[in-house]
């Protein structure tokens, strides 16, 4: 199976910034990934002809809810991806409106990327096995997928965000089968695992594994060469 390569490109281009790298893009062999962009809501349409994502959705179809953005929306734009969940919009979104989002998005026939991951005040008290349970059961309650719908988990530590900071491979296969066990109790058989975390051309040799089917690339997903690099080693 080939591996996903998500760039989340958060809010680091500016449109104009956003046309020169879909140009330098479309020179880049994705032949062997499933790659999906999710550029900031102004840039999805810079994107178009990719496998679009986006970066979060409103879990109302319509209504006044201004400054927000739909899932439906968001499905009438060709996007089939929605990331939920990210810990730069937790501090934003309690854990019933992240579930909420979960289901707007497959309501709305697109694939939830919800974000997982434990904080570096939850690594060092040792409950990152309790956090990430939590944030599964509750994220995901009351959500039956039928066989057309899948969900991606991302395991996204948030010491590791833009922190340079790389997780040991073991670490990322012990959390990956647990992630898998709090699944596989929650019913949910659908479903792939991708990581993320300052992965960069220096870190993603050690974080390369088997046991994940992709990889959830902020900062160096904009940088072209920094792409070409992970992207190569990936494949
Ligand atoms: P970095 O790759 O910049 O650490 O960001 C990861 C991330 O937040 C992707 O969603």
């Amino acid at each position: 199976m080939k591996k996903l390569v998500v760039c989340n490109q958060k809010m680091l281009l500016a449109r104009d910034e956003a046309k020169l790298l879909r140009k330098a893009l479309d020179d880049v062999d994705l032949s062997k990934i499933n790659f999906i962009v999710c550029p900031s809501y102004i840039n999805l349409d810079v994107f178009k002809g990719y496998n679009l994502g986006a970066q979060d959705a409103f879990y109302e179809d319509k209504g006044t809810f201004t400054g927000e953005i739909s899932a439906y929306q968001l499905s009438l734009l060709n996007v089939k991806f929605v990331i939920i969940g990210h810990s730069e919009r937790r501090m934003f979104d309690n854990e019933k409106v992240i579930n909420a989002k979960v289901k707007a998005v497959l309501r709305n026939s697109m694939t939830p990327i919800l974000c997982v991951g434990e904080t570096k005040t939850d690594k060092s008290l040792r409950r990152t096995s309790e956090v990430i349970k939590r944030q599964l059961e509750t994220a995901l309650s009351g959500v039956v997928l039928d066989d057309t719908q899948e969900i991606i988990i991302a395991y996204e530590p948030v010491w590791a965000i833009g922190s340079g900071k790389c997780m040991q491979k073991e670490d990322i296969e012990d959390t990956i089968l647990y992630i898998k066990k709090i699944l596989s109790m929650l019913e949910i058989s659908n479903y792939k695992i991708i990581y993320g975390g300052s992965i960069t051309p220096k870190t993603i040799e050690n974080i390369r594994n088997e046991l994940v089917d992709g990889y959830l690339i902020g900062n160096s997903s904009v940088f072209l060469d920094d792409l070409n690099m992970i992207i190569k080693c990936i494949k």
